[in-house]
């Protein structure tokens, strides 16, 4: 449940805040400040943040009225110095749940540490499989009869952290990385607002590094929509 409190008699409900790192087009980002807008996720973007500077998904932050922070990773001597000052910005806001949407770094330890449970990813791979770049052409050239999307929740490891979700798209015979991003995205821009809303309701967890929702244990290829 989201926190409350009485005024006048009335009960206030608090919406909950969420953070989003971006490093580029932030089509993700996009999705979720719609839903924000819409009243499908019951919460405010409370910062979001870009180690690319021109990187669209801070336009849209500014378009949409919501801080936005754009902090130069090649400005930090180490990765966790540049995960650090990230985490100093996280602080100011104190955000329910940190998402990443397109946000091209690795994440060092203490960063993951810190926000373990809180932080989640998406992913445009039925995840184990094609873990990093480039996944849509390898999946092509590999002859996969389909692809999809994961949505994680962020570990030390790469790409490897408890699913939350999957989504399966059919590769068709004509089907090209471009079609095949596009037709992952528009899947993508369906579930994360889907997750971010259980997440937000209290109905999503990690426990001892199990995904469970409403207090069932998720599959290890998460849970049903
Ligand atoms: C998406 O494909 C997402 O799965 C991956 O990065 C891409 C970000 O796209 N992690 P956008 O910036 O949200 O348009």
């Amino acid at each position: 449940m989201s926190t409350s409190f009485k005024f006048d008699s009335v009960i206030v409900y608090k919406r909950k805040k969420i953070a989003v790192l971006v490093s580029g087009n932030g089509s993700n980002l996009q999705s979720i400040i719609d839903a924000c807008k819409s009243g499908q996720i019951f919460a405010n973007i409370s910062i979001v943040i870009s180690n690319v500077k021109n990187a669209y998904g801070l336009d849209r932050a500014k378009k949409n009225n919501i801080t936005s922070v754009f902090v130069d990773h090649t400005c930090y001597e180490s990765r966790e110095q540049f995960d650090q000052k990230i985490l100093d910005k996280l602080r100011e806001t104190n955000p329910d749940l940190v998402v990443l949407a397109g946000f091209m770094r690795i994440l060092s330890p203490i960063f993951v540490k810190e926000l373990k449970g809180k932080l989640i990813n998406i992913h445009p791979s039925l995840l184990p499989k094609y873990k990093g770049l480039n996944t849509h052409e390898r999946a092509i050239n590999n002859g996969e009869e389909e692809s999809g999307l994961t949505i994680h929740f962020v570990t030390e490891e790469l790409d490897g952290g408890p699913i939350i979700y999957q989504k399966k798209v059919k590769i068709e015979k004509d089907d090209t990385s471009e079609s095949l991003k596009d037709k992952v995205m528009a899947k993508e821009h369906q579930a994360y607002p889907q997750i971010i809303n259980l997440f937000i309701k209290n109905r999503l967890k990690l426990i001892n590094g199990q995904v469970y929702l409403d207090d069932k244990k998720a599959s290890k290829f998460g849970i049903d929509l």
